[in-house]
């Protein structure tokens, strides 16, 4: 097989490029090394099976030139992340909706299947977890910029949903709940690996709020693998479907965790979030998938705890260093 992964060297998308190399599948990636970097692929760079094309996903032409090509798509490239959306908010809009649109589009046009990467952002404000992909959306205002993230992934999946219907596209929607692990960057504000950082540079560790507030992670080669588990299911297609862990830990608690398996002597500090982020900040208090649909298309099961999780991303960051 012939997989296409847009935004293959970033985080996600550099771990799926592995794993489908190693079974032996072909792969094309494009990338705009916007946030991805050259270093989380550069191990393939020889591999004749493995074509890389930096470029933009606005560029309508090339999108359409690799997809032809592609039996499969990975729709992975995007601006991501809540802090993204706040420095740039115009341009990660446009890349979320006209890049996702000119993907959906050439795969209609060629009668490509699609996996869509879409975020547990969009429950917003939500509060009855866990969230079931029938939920309500509930979203701040838009005068509050870090709505734009989810506003914008939301709006794919209507898009990815109305190909579906209007063109034929098949269409596979995850909602990934946190995914963390080995090459995930702490440049962008992505809680773990930014308390890894600090804690190895005997930092302080900063908890914006009162560090109460939970999450559920989950391990990237966990994720890869039930993106493979979902392709081989045909009831996956045309579905919205919720990826995580229920493993659920508290921010506190993380950053304890991290200063332990660090050995840190850094002290744990609460930040209020309005320091950073000038035109408020609002955060959510639990979020945690009902990963019922997905247990039932692919037995999903987390692969390991949040302590391994933890110790094998510092073990990255110490080696990497
Ligand atoms: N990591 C998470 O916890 C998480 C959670 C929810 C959803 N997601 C989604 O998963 C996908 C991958 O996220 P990630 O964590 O690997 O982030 P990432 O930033 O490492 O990956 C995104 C990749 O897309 C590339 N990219 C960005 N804009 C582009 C453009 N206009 N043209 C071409 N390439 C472009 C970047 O350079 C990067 O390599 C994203 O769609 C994100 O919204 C991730």
């Amino acid at each position: 097989m012939h997989y296409l992964i847009t935004g293959g060297a970033g985080f996600i998308g550099s771990h799926l490029v592995d794993f489908l190399l190693a079974g032996g599948n072909d792969v094309t990636v494009i990338d705009d090394l916007s946030t991805g970097s050259i270093e989380n692929i550069k191990h393939h760079l020889k591999n004749p099976r493995f074509h890389l094309f930096i470029e933009n996903v606005l560029n309508r032409n090339v999108v359409e030139y690799v997809t032809r090509s592609a039996d499969f798509i990975f729709h992975l490239a995007a601006a991501v992340g809540v802090r993204t959306v706040l420095e740039k908010p115009l341009q990660s809009i446009e890349i979320n909706i006209q890049g996702s649109r000119n993907v959906f589009e050439a795969a209609s046009r060629y009668k490509k299947p699609v996996l869509f990467t879409s975020t547990s952002e969009i429950y917003g404000k939500n509060e009855n977890v866990p969230f079931n992909e029938e939920d309500d959306i509930v979203l701040g205002p838009p005068s509050r910029k870090r709505w734009g993230y989810a506003c914008s992934k939301a709006l794919d999946e209507f898009l990815a949903l109305a190909y579906a219907e209007t063109n034929g596209l098949r269409v596979i929607i995850v909602r990934l709940f946190n995914t963390v692990g080995p090459r995930q960057t702490e440049r962008y504000g992505m809680v773990l690996p930014r308390f890894i950082k600090q804690a190895l540079s005997n930092q302080p560790i900063t908890i914006f709020g009162d560090g109460s507030q939970t999450r559920c992670f989950t391990h990237v080669r966990n994720v890869v693998n039930t993106f493979s588990r979902l392709l081989d299911s045909p009831e996956a297609f045309g579905e919205i479907i919720n990826v995580g862990s229920q493993q659920e830990i508290s921010i506190l608690r993380l950053a304890e965790l991290v200063k332990q398996f660090t050995k840190s002597n850094s002290q744990i500090v609460f930040v209020k979030p309005e320091t950073l982020y000038k035109d408020g900040f609002e955060d959510m208090n639990r979020r945690v998938p009902d990963v019922s649909k997905l247990k039932k298309l692919t037995g999903f099961s987390p692969c390991c705890s949040i302590e391994e999780i933890i110790k094998e991303s510092v073990e990255y960051c110490l080696s990497s260093k």
